[in-house]
Formats: structure tokens, C-alpha cells, sequence
């Protein structure tokens, strides 16, 4: 168990003795530590597990600390910066020798957010350095989205937990790149394509590869329950699954098949946004239920609900 509580001046002094807290967004928990201290930064790599190819996502709490961190702010990314920041969407910018190489993984580009979460907020003000947080999840599993969340996983290993509520958006950040003056997407999240599009204009979706990912976040399988992730709803596995051992993630509406008991409905109000918010916690409610696997309902591909199906795709992905 690790300390939960509000305390900013606790976790600011904590992280400025290089020490790991964990910092509530409006995305994700995530598992913080000094951007520009080497030392701190391994500690993050070595609590979660993570592989040192995965770089890091460095958060700020004013765009003008930019300077000192990008060599370059392209046009769009300058435009998406002041019209979505604070929020879930992260930039890749050309980074200044002050960023670690362990951050970026040997990367050229940092990903730099400005999280949108008030206690964050306050604490990354008070700080004289950024912060790299990955989310606070052991590498591959599902990132928490309530500070109990990370407690549970990695509370033994941590100094504190910033408490900041259950997380608003739920869904990690989308992450953009520019090649030449193209905005790439990295990953989908919770910054949707649809408004992106409407301030830069069209956008290129990176496919993903397990193989070389530039965005290991990305890798097929990830953002994973133990359990057996399947898509789709029963009709398609009549004969082929137990029902009676089977747990349904449902968008707006029970499934008459299955015991109300061995399902979840993400959003009551059959608003993706709700979706999104509930699905993390969902994942891992599934994950502890007495049944052998999860069937999951795939959403409309728009907004939101895209980022909510690639998550749910990579869950159910073994590869
Ligand atoms: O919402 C979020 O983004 C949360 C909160 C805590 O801010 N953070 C988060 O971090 O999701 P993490 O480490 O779980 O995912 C970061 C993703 C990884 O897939 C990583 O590969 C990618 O960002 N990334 C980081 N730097 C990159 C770079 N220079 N180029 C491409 N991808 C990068
Ligand atoms: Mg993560």
C-alpha cells in the first residue's frame, strides 16, 4: 500500500528527491518522476516493468516552457497546442539535448502534453522541471484510471499517490507527429481524430506493428485483462463458448442470454464519452470475475469510439 492524499508540496518534494509519485490526469493515472534526471527516470522503466525501447510521455504546465525542451514548433502543432491544452492529446517535437535519451528511448521527437487536471496542474506549477509519466500500470496491462487502481498494482513500490479522483476522460491521449508538415496519429485517444481534423485538416493513421513500433503503446497486444478477450457479441459464438463461463462488456444494453451479473454496461446513457470513462475500470472488474472469458461489444467507429475499439482490439489480441 502507498500513501494516498492530496498533498501537492508532499509529491513536489518527493519528486524533486528523485522519487516516483503517481499524478492523477484527466486521462489516466500516471507514474511520475523529474524529466531531467537520469536517475529518476530508471526508476519508472524498472517499477513498471516497462522495456527501455518504450519511451516516455513529458508533461508541462505552460506552453512556454516548450522552448527550453523542442528545438522546433511546427505551424500545426502550435495551432492544436493552444486550441486542445490543456487536454488528452500529446505532440512529438524535436527534442533539445536537456530531455535524457532514456526518456525518448533514442528518439529524435519528446511527447509533451499539458495534462488537464487540476491538482496536476497545480503540482507541475511548482516544480523548476517537467515530468515523464507513463501510465502507472505494470507494462501491458490496463492503465488506471482511479489512484485505488494503482495502488493495487504498484502501491508497494511507490512513495505516494497524488489522489485526484476517478480519471475524466478515461482513455489514454492521442499522440501526433508531423512528418514534413503532415500530423501523423500515433495513437488513438481521447482527443478525437474528428476534432483534430477540424483544426489542422486530413491526417494520416499510423498502422501498428508489433514488430518495430515507433509508439510501443501501440504494440497489438496491450492494454490487456489475463483474461481471454474476445470481440463481438454471442450470436457469433453460439456452440463455440460456454455462456455460463462467459463475462459480456456491453456499450448501452444487457445481452438477454447471459445473467445481468456477468455483464457491464459502459455507458447508461449511451454516450461514448461515458463509454470511455467507465472502460478501464471495467476491464479490470471483468478480469476478476469467476468465468473463463470476456466478449466484448465493438462500438461505432467514430469519435471516441475509435480509440475505445483499438483498445478493446489490442486487448483481444494475443500477438
Ligand atoms: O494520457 C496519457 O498519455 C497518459 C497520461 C499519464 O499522460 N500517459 C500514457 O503514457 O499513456 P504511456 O507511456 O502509457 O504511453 C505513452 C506512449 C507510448 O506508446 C510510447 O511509445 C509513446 O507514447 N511515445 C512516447 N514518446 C514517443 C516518441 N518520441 N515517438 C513515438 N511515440 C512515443
Ligand atoms: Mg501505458
Amino acid at each position: 500500500m502507498a500513501e494516498k492524499g492530496k498533498d501537492i508540496f508532499k509529491a513536489a518534494h518527493l519528486l524533486s528527491e528523485n522519487a516516483l509519485v503517481s499524478i492523477p490526469t484527466e486521462t489516466v493515472y500516471g507514474l511520475a518522476a523529474n524529466a531531467l534526471e537520469v536517475d529518476a527516470v530508471l526508476k519508472i522503466f524498472e517499477v513498471k516493468n516497462r522495456p527501455s525501447f518504450d519511451p516516455l510521455i513529458v508533461h508541462i504546465s505552460d506552453i512556454n516552457q516548450l522552448s527550453n525542451l523542442v528545438s522546433q514548433f511546427p505551424d500545426k502543432a502550435r495551432v492544436l497546442a493552444e486550441r486542445f491544452w490543456p487536454g488528452p492529446l500529446t505532440l512529438l517535437l524535436e527534442k533539445r539535448s536537456i530531455i535524457p535519451d532514456i526518456v525518448t528511448a533514442g528518439l529524435p521527437t519528446v511527447a509533451i502534453r499539458i495534462p488537464d487536471h487540476p491538482l496536476t496542474l497545480e503540482l507541475l506549477s511548482k516544480l523548476s522541471f517537467p515530468l515523464a509519466a507513463p501510465s502507472a500500470n505494470p507494462f501491458g496491462y490496463v492503465s488506471p484510471t482511479t489512484a485505488q487502481h494503482v495502488d493495487d498494482q504498484l502501491g508497494g513500490k511507490l512513495s505516494y499517490i497524488l489522489d485526484g479522483g476517478p480519471c475524466q476522460i478515461g482513455i489514454e491521449s492521442t499522440i501526433i507527429g508531423f512528418n514534413k508538415e503532415v500530423p501523423v496519429i500515433h495513437r488513438l485517444g481521447g482527443k478525437s481524430i474528428e476534432d483534430i481534423e477540424k483544426i489542422v485538416g486530413e491526417v494520416v493513421v499510423m498502422k501498428h506493428s508489433s514488430s518495430r513500433p515507433s509508439s510501443p503503446g501501440t504494440l497489438s497486444s496491450h492494454y490487456s485483462p489475463n483474461k481471454v478477450v474476445m470481440l463481438g457479441d454471442m450470436t457469433s459464438f453460439h456452440g463455440k463458448i460456454d455462456p455460463a463461463r462467459t463475462a459480456l462488456l456491453r456499450f448501452k444494453e444487457y445481452d438477454a442470454e447471459i445473467p445481468k451479473e456477468n455483464q457491464i454496461i459502459l455507458a447508461q446513457s449511451g454516450e461514448v464519452k461515458e463509454a470511455a470513462k467507465n472502460l478501464f475500470a471495467a476491464m479490470r472488474e471483468l478480469d476478476l470475475m469467476d468465468v473463463d472469458q470476456i466478449v466484448a461489444e465493438i462500438l461505432p467507429e467514430e469519435g471516441l469510439g475509435r480509440a475505445i475499439n483499438d483498445r478493446l482490439r489490442r486487448a483481444s489480441s494475443s500477438a
